[in-house]
């Protein structure tokens, strides 16, 4: 269903859409990611009793906001990565340039659907979640986080850097990674106009979950296998990269992967009894190998 709605919006229309983009961004978005956003949107919208077409203009609006963070994280300016979910990575399978306006093309795309009175029949419901989409993508969220998370590599040091500590981890990881993650359940709540007590329950669990689905990306990095995995793995350490499992080690991080999900699983229960689906994500977060 994510599939085709975004196969639709980045099909070849009769407007002029330049090809190649639209190849990149096909490529970039289709085929291959776990649609672990999507998935959260959906669910939480039907904690509310959204109607699935919306949640499902939500899902891709922030399925193409992450896709394009993958595309830039993996230029060479950022990560320099050239495998992504098994595959050649954007800027080598089309080259920078492509790369680069795919990534600014599918990030407007998901303002474009956002905008739509298919997304929600009420343009106040619309702004509030474009407005959330912004917040939770811009300087004080993703892209912010990037910046952080290079800076945790001491690249624009001269000199000495300053240690970071595992609360500068965490502010920089719930930026980075949180951020887009307590979008996708916070939005469920916006479609559904949910009381406004259900909100700091939905943030909750989207915060723990955010930052666990980091720490285990942090580990794959450190045990798991590139084949599995579809990207390059051992980057932090080769870095130098301050992550959870660099300052707290594998077991304290895995320690504190169990204490996360236990926190999500009870934010989560708070909104009654159809929270399993999510409380049973929660896990599948901490526990992945992909
Ligand atoms: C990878 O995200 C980037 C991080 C935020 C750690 P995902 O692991 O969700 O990537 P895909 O979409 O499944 O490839
Ligand atoms: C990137 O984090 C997260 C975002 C794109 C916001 P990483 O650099 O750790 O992600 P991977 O490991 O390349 O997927
Ligand atoms: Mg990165
Ligand atoms: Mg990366
Ligand atoms: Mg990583």
């Amino acid at each position: 269903m994510l599939d085709q709605l975004l196969q639709s919006e980045l099909a070849a229309g009769e407007q002029l859409r330049p090809a190649r983009l639209l190849d990149a961004m096909r490529y970039a978005s289709l085929g291959g990611g776990k649609r672990l956003r999507p998935f959260l949107v959906v669910e939480t919208a039907n904690l509310f009793g959204v109607p699935r077409h919306q949640a499902l203009m939500v899902a891709a609006a922030l399925e193409c906001v992450h896709c394009y963070s993958l595309v830039h994280d993996d230029l060479p300016a950022m990560d320099d990565d050239a495998l992504r979910r098994g595959r050649p990575t954007v800027h080598k399978a089309f080259d920078e340039a492509t790369a680069i306006l795919a990534g600014d093309s599918l990030l407007t795309l998901a303002f474009d659907i956002l905008s739509r009175p298919e997304t929600h029949p009420d343009a106040a419901i619309r702004v509030e979640l474009i407005s959330a989409l912004a917040k939770a993508a811009g300087v004080g969220g993703m892209a912010g986080g990037q910046i952080l998370d290079l800076a945790a590599e001491g690249r624009f040091a001269n000199g000495q850097q300053s240690p970071l500590t595992v609360e500068d981890i965490k502010a920089l990881q719930a930026m980075k990674t949180g951020a887009l993650l307590v979008f996708a359940c916070l939005s469920g709540g916006i479609l559904g106009q949910a009381q406004s007590n259900a909100r700091p329950a939905l943030a909750r669990y989207g915060s723990a979950i955010g930052e666990a689905f980091q720490i285990a990306d942090d580990l794959l990095d450190v045990d798991g296998d590139a084949a599995t995995v579809g990207k390059a793995t051992g980057k932090d350490a080769a870095a130098n990269k301050a992550t959870f499992v660099s300052l707290l080690g594998v077991e304290g991080a895995r320690e504190r992967l169990q204490a996360l999900v236990q926190e999500a699983e009870s934010a989560i229960s708070s909104l009654g009894d159809d929270s399993g689906v999510l409380k049973t994500a929660a896990h599948f977060i901490a526990n992945r190998r992909n």
